[in-house]
């Protein structure tokens, strides 16, 4: 298995280039299953889950290429399953999002139950009942959910819980139902946001992107189109957090300042300088770090995809600061590795109390999933001596080539075989 070694100690200097939103690219993939016409989409990053995705839509009969650069051409002629089987949903959970394109086109989906994970249980049941609502009839049976429909209807729906993959397996849905859906209390990221944007290109009529109500209005048929996907805001957050942790200047280019608002502010709080330019970052580590409190919240609230980060980060703060986790029941599986390289983080329900400044020795250390993986890989940054994380298949799913990108800033890290 590979691992990554980092000897820590380095400050960062130099240029780093951000690649495209995996989590905008998982489902704009999938919306080339509502047309039968070729969609081309571009600045995909080249990760493992999107590999994953492509294997999910070539077993639904979809022509998938990959070309370099990060181009991605789809066709979905005419599709010969609708079946996302076990084997591949049990490596990524986001393959649930052909549910929602599949019983909009093909009137029938077979999909995995994806089942927990190592955040937390994570059910789909939002997805299930906002496609009940628009006139599916779900079973769940042998582990796997069936839906089917004629066609699917419009409907009012109103999330109890904001649910990102949910409000775009639903959006994705409605473009094709007979009439007008309505999602209450719909996910903002940008990556839903984005989908939108690739989804009106294709024709769909979809207004109120990026705001809690979205209103669908369903057409008979999407055409194909081509889309740039946005940058990857919580790349771009790693690598300020990176810089702040390992001492340094560093500046983060193709990236998307506004989608990041809360975590630049947050990290101005903890004396990081930050300068935003149009499509870019110069971010400048402080020379002391003051504590900051984070609660992870939906969009525009602080990402609980950067809380790991953050919390590595809060490790060499000049004091105590709280990180609460609102948005998993189980999201501190980092904490355990973070002590056994000398950090001080006690642990409360839904919250972290970490106490800093302590000084991290290089250790071995195990990645449980991708953002934990990627706050170990900046602890090691800050480490004395080595550090060799392990498992790093969880990190190569959501981040291209982590280690080049950070050796290129100067950092002393490689991956062994
Ligand atoms: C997406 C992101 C993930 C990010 C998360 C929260 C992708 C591919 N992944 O995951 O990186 O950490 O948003 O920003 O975009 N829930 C239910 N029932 C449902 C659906 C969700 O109870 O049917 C709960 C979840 O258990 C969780 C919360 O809602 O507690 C938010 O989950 P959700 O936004 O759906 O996360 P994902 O879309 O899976």
């Amino acid at each position: 298995m590979e691992k990554i070694r980092i000897v820590g100690g380095r400050p960062l200097e130099g240029t780093v280039r951000i690649s495209g939103a995996k989590n905008a690219s998982l489902p704009e993939l999938c919306a080339a299953l509502l047309t039968d016409q070729q969609l081309t989409l571009g600045n995909v990053p080249e990760v493992r889950d999107i590999r994953t995705m492509g294997r999910v839509l070539a077993a639904l009969g979809a022509e998938v290429e990959f070309r370099v650069g990060g181009e991605v051409e789809l066709r979905a002629g005419s599709l010969t399953s609708v079946e996302a089987p076990y084997e591949l949903v049990k490596t990524m959970r986001a393959s649930v999002l052909v549910l929602g394109p599949l019983v909009a086109r093909e009137g029938r989906a077979r999909v995995s139950l994806p089942g927990g994970c190592a955040i937390g249980a994570r059910p789909i049941d939002l997805h299930l009942m906002a496609l009940e609502k628009m006139g599916a009839t779900i079973a769940v049976e042998h582990g796997y959910v069936e839906a089917r429909a004629e066609r699917l209807r419009g409907a009012e729906i109103s999330f109890d819980t904001v649910t990102v993959t949910g409000t775009e397996n639903v959006m994705m849905a409605a473009c094709l139902a007979d009439g007008q859906t309505v999602l209450r209390n719909a996910a903002c990221e940008p990556e839903v946001e984005d989908l939108a944007t690739l989804l009106g290109a294709m024709g769909a009529r979809i207004e109120g992107a990026g705001t809690s109500t979205l209103r669908v209005e369903g057409v008979e048929r999407l055409a194909g189109a081509s889309h740039r996907v946005i940058p990857d805001r919580i790349e771009t957050g790693t690598y300020v957090a990176a810089c702040a942790i390992a001492g340094g200047e560093i500046e983060i280019r193709h990236c998307q300042p506004n989608h990041l608002r809360a975590v630049i502010d947050k990290l101005r709080e903890t004396g990081v300088r930050i300068e935003e330019g149009p499509d870019n970052l110069r971010v400048r580590a402080p020379r002391v770090l003051r504590p900051a409190n984070v609660t992870t919240q939906p969009y525009p609230g602080f990402p609980t995809d950067m809380q790991a980060q953050y919390m590595a980060l809060m490790t060499q703060a000049e004091g105590a600061s709280t990180m609460t986790e609102t948005i998993f029941e189980n999201r501190f599986m980092h904490v355990a590795e973070l002590a056994r390289m000398g950090a001080s983080v006690r642990e409360n329900g839904r919250t972290a109390i970490v106490t800093g400044p302590t000084p991290l020795s290089g250790a071995q250390v195990m990645a449980t999933d991708l953002r934990a993986s990627a706050s170990l890989v900046l602890a090691g940054l800050a480490a004395s001596g080595e550090t060799v994380v392990d498992r790093i298949y969880h990190l190569d799913r959501g981040y291209y080539r982590i280690d080049e990108k950070l050796r290129g800033l100067g950092a002393d890290i490689e991956r062994l075989a």
